[in-house]
């Protein structure tokens, strides 16, 4: 049985002592019942605070990204090293906001899961077409791309540390959300690419999650479809109440 799992991907949000802050609201209203996994994505500076304090909670971390190289003259970057070496063991690779605004290709992702991958990390791999893309009818495509140039060079083995998260762009942030039938419409198609590159085994035990304004009053529609195994959260991941919502629609 693949696991469900919900993350909150923080962004650029909340200083010291507001993550202190959020943290222990979540480990006070987080359902205690559920059969799930929970990770939160602060930012870089607050990463190692945040390990500290979960460290008695099953409430997991993870970064936001991460450079590929092992270390070197890259001002201003992150290395796996560092991340473990702290504590944190999943990544967020290849969110849409850094593929745009930050430029990062298929190319340089596919680099990023390798190192990440080398150092026994978990990773978070996000994808999903732009609005353009969906208007088109080229959704499918855009993300079979994806999926080919970012990430199905791994070996089969290492899909027992990669989690799958598909976000829309155009539902990213936006209030807009995929329907329900949307969503497992292209999970569905996500796990058969799967599945004819690396056989049912793989296709069948990856979790898939949905991301792009998921919300406490539809997070249980689009958790109910068969290939639906969870969200990334953006913003309802910064208040405590909504987050705890969400998993509680797991
Ligand atoms: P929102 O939930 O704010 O739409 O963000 C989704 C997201 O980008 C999670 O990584």
């Amino acid at each position: 049985m693949r696991t469900k799992i919900v993350a909150g991907n923080w962004k650029m949000h909340k200083n010291a002592e507001e993550t202190e802050d959020l943290l222990n609201e979540l480990i006070d209203k987080l359902p205690s019942d559920k059969e799930v996994r929970i990770i939160v994505a602060p930012t870089f500076v607050n990463l190692a605070s945040a390990v500290d304090h979960l460290e008695f909670t099953n409430i997991g971390v993870a970064a936001q990204n991460m450079h590929q190289a092992e270390s070197g003259a890259f001002t201003g970057e992150i290395s796996a090293d560092m991340l473990k070496s702290i504590g944190v063991d999943t990544v967020i690779l290849g969110h849409s906001e850094r593929r745009a605004y930050f430029h990062e290709s298929d190319a340089l992702l596919a680099s990023k899961v390798d190192t990440a991958l080398k150092h026994d990390m978990t990773v978070i791999f996000c994808f999903g077409e732009e609005l353009k893309d969906r208007q088109s009818g080229n959704h499918f495509n855009i993300v079979e791309n994806q999926l080919n140039d970012g990430i199905f060079h791994v070996e089969e083995k290492s899909w027992e540390n990669i989690i799958l998260a598909y976000e829309p762009v155009w539902a990213i942030g936006t209030g807009e959300t995929a329907s329900s039938e949307q969503a497992q419409e292209m999970h569905e198609f996500i796990r058969e690419t799967i599945r004819r590159k690396f056989g049912s085994n793989v296709a069948e035990d990856v979790s898939i999650l949905y991301g792009g304004s998921v919300k406490p009053d539809n997070a249980k529609e689009i958790f109910g479809k068969p290939d639906v195994d969870g969200g990334l959260i953006g913003g309802a991941a910064l208040k405590a109440t909504d987050f705890a919502a969400i998993v509680d629609g797991i």
